[in-house]
């Protein structure tokens, strides 16, 4: 893990809302692996106080990319940093998504801003010979994020205005026969319709929380989640957990 003062090369509007920031974080870069995060000190003053988690979307030699949705105070400071501006990060943070060594053919699904992930995934895994599938799940065709190399783009919208009408974990169980493995990022009911339809049961299904936190390195316990194993951390345990090892019960008890 590494404490480094980043400079922003680009930062772009990439979709309504949604911004394409790269910086020069070597360290960081040639460490990470798909589904590790790092968090950033979103403003200058002590406001806001806590650092805010995004995944790694894609590293380039020296680079490292973040795909992020402003929602918030942190996320809107962010979209306003230009190129030259120092940024303070700390990563790669987590475990990251693992893939199985006799594991040939890979779905990922992704709900809306869930695709920051999957991209360094997908990239990586297509890189090193797997074949590749990614279903990309949106409300609406302008909020499509398509750029990705090397696998299969399945497009799902909710309003039908691009690729397939409906939801992204609808289409992905229509594929799970062909997938050695399934890897999800996405909103709370995605996780929830999955985890009903028994998905996880048969094989690894492995699933990043995208939970609010506190520190991000294990010290607060503000991330804690239920699982089949007692009580684990997002930021330190995760943010990737197996799908059948979640209690969802108890999680969205108390995670809306
Ligand atoms: C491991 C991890 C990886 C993440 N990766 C990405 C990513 O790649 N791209 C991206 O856009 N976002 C990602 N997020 C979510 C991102 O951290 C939050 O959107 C961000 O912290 C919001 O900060 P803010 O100050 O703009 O919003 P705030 O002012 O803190 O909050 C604004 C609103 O967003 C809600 N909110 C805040 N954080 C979250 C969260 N984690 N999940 C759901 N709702 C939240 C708040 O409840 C509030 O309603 C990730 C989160 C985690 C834990
Ligand atoms: S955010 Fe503090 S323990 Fe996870």
């Amino acid at each position: 893990m590494y404490q480094i003062s980043a400079p922003v090369i680009s930062n772009a509007e990439v979709m309504p809302r949604v911004y394409l920031l790269w910086v020069e974080a070597p360290e960081i870069a040639s460490d990470a692996r798909p589904g590790q995060f790092v968090t950033i000190r979103c403003g200058e003053g002590p406001n806001p106080l806590l650092r805010r988690p995004f995944s790694i979307h894609r590293t380039d030699e020296n680079k490292l990319a973040l795909l992020f949705d402003v929602v918030g105070q942190g996320t809107e400071w962010l979209a306003n940093r230009k190129a030259g501006d120092i940024l303070g990060i700390l990563g790669p943070l987590g475990n990251g998504f693992q893939v199985g060594q006799s594991t040939r053919n890979l779905l990922l699904v992704a709900g809306g801003i869930g695709i920051a992930p999957m991209v360094f995934l997908a990239e990586r895994a297509a890189t090193g010979g797997h074949s590749v599938k990614v279903i990309v799940g949106a409300k609406t065709a302008s909020q499509v994020y398509s750029d990705i190399q090397g696998a299969e783009l399945i497009q799902v919208t909710e309003d039908g205005s691009a690729g397939e009408k409906g939801m992204a974990a609808d289409v992905g169980f229509t594929l799970t026969e062909w997938a050695d493995q399934v890897f999800a990022c996405g909103p709370g009911p995605m996780y929830q319709a999955m985890a009903k339809s028994g998905l996880g049961d048969g094989k690894s299904v492995q699933v990043l929380l995208e939970e609010v936190m506190g520190c991000g390195v294990g010290a607060c316990r503000g991330c804690a989640i239920p699982t089949k194993q007692g009580m684990k951390m997002v930021c330190h345990d995760g943010p990737v957990f197996e799908l059948r090892d979640v209690a969802w019960d108890r999680f969205f008890s108390t995670n809306g």
